[in-house]
């Protein structure tokens, strides 16, 4: 499919952690020259913020007043080819991979004033279309009426599997074990949070790539771009 699709569209991919939302909704925005927007770095650059600033999250006056001082930013790394995540101008794309930052962030993400914080700068971001953001409410609060919905799903031990091999590159010390119950953890809350839980929206479209490669993921995909194009 030629970069210029003809008319921009909002892509919207939500599902659980670590089932490769984030290498789809890479691939189909160097395929059609759009913006990815991974919300999922918000949520955790306002963590990282909320543990180094030791904000007590269970108190909302002092939640609404580190929101006042968090400014979040993605900026174009040409070599990466990819967007970073920026928090009041440093670049935190590394470290809010952390497990430290993963244990919290779900907690964080629950907070009615944080996703409303979150939610005003994505929807902001997609004004003038052409994106693929990918998260966990995407489909069904920021934009409930963008033109693709992608719920993702992968079995749970090749899930494991992966974010294990992804977070054992930056730290050989971490275990099987840990990733697995940080990913059951994250699981259980984002599904069960009141603010916005996890849920497939009911006009998305079902993509499990438990057994499928990254090309044939992005084929099957293109196609539902190509039917909502139009
Ligand atoms: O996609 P991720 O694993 O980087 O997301 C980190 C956390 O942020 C995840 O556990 C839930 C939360 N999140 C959310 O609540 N809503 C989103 N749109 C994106 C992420």
């Amino acid at each position: 499919m030629a970069k210029t699709a003809l008319k921009p569209i909002i892509i919207t991919i939500d599902g659980w952690s670590s089932c490769g939302k984030s290498t789809l909704a890479r691939q189909l925005a160097k395929k059609l020259g759009y913006i990815y927007i991974d919300s999922g770095a918000m949520y955790r650059a306002i963590t990282l913020y909320f543990l180094r600033n030791h904000v007590d999250w269970t108190a909302p006056e002092e939640v609404h007043e580190a929101l006042g001082d968090i400014e979040l930013e993605f900026r174009f790394n040409e070599k990466a080819e990819k967007s970073e995540m920026f928090l009041n101008g440093e670049n935190v794309e590394f470290v809010i991979r952390d497990l430290v930052v993963a244990e919290k962030v779900s907690e964080i993400a629950a907070i009615r004033e944080v996703r409303e914080f979150a939610v005003a700068q994505q929807r902001r971001m997609g004004k003038k279309k052409g994106i693929v953001m990918d998260g966990r409410d995407i489909g069904t609060v920021v934009f409930p009426k963008a033109e693709l919905k992608i719920f993702m799903t992968a079995d749970n031990a090749i899930r494991v599997e992966r974010r294990f091999r992804e977070l054992f590159d930056k730290n050989p010390n971490i275990t099987i074990e840990e990733v697995k119950n940080n990913l059951e953890m994250r699981d259980y809350i984002d599904s069960n949070r009141e603010v916005s839980p996890l849920r497939q929206a009911a006009d998305a479209r079902v993509l499990d790539n438990s057994s499928i490669t990254a090309e044939e993921q992005l084929k099957v995909a293109l196609g539902w771009v190509r039917e909502a194009i139009g």
